[in-house]
């Protein structure tokens, strides 16, 4: 009896730390401006690879700016072609550090 409702408690604080994470509110705006919510989420797959996905990559800024205005579908097995988008580079490099802030740190496990 005790161990059942140990074991529902453990589930619902499972249940809330897998809830998705949401943007920042400084990226937000842009990520919607430019559609990309359509297709990406911080931290789950949607049409495309979640950004902490991507950050693992370790692009540097600049090249995720050529991926964003030059999509290489082949970097991504599995998923549709992400379409060519214009981004204002001074947008693109808040983004594109954003996205490389989300890369796992080096003391933690390795996932
Ligand atoms: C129509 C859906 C769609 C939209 C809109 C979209 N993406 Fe993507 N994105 C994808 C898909 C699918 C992939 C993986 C396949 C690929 O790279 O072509 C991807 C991949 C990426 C990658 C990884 C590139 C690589 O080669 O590793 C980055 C970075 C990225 N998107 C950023 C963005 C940003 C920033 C925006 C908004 C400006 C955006 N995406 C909008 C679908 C989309």
């Amino acid at each position: 009896m005790k161990k059942a409702l140990f074991s529902t408690l453990l589930l619902a604080g499972l249940a809330i730390n897998a809830q998705a994470q949401d943007f920042p509110e400084d990226i937000k705006p842009l990520m919607t401006k430019y559609t990309c919510t359509a297709c990406h989420k911080v931290d789950t797959k949607l049409v495309g690879p979640a950004y902490t996905e991507v950050a693992k990559r370790k692009y540097t800024p600049e090249r995720i700016l050529e991926l964003i205005a030059t999509p290489k579908p082949s970097n991504w097995p599995g998923y549709p072609p992400m379409m060519a988008l214009k981004v204002p580079k001074e947008d693109a490099l808040k983004i594109a550090g954003w996205i490389n802030s989300l890369a796992p740190k080096k003391k933690a496990k390795k996932s």
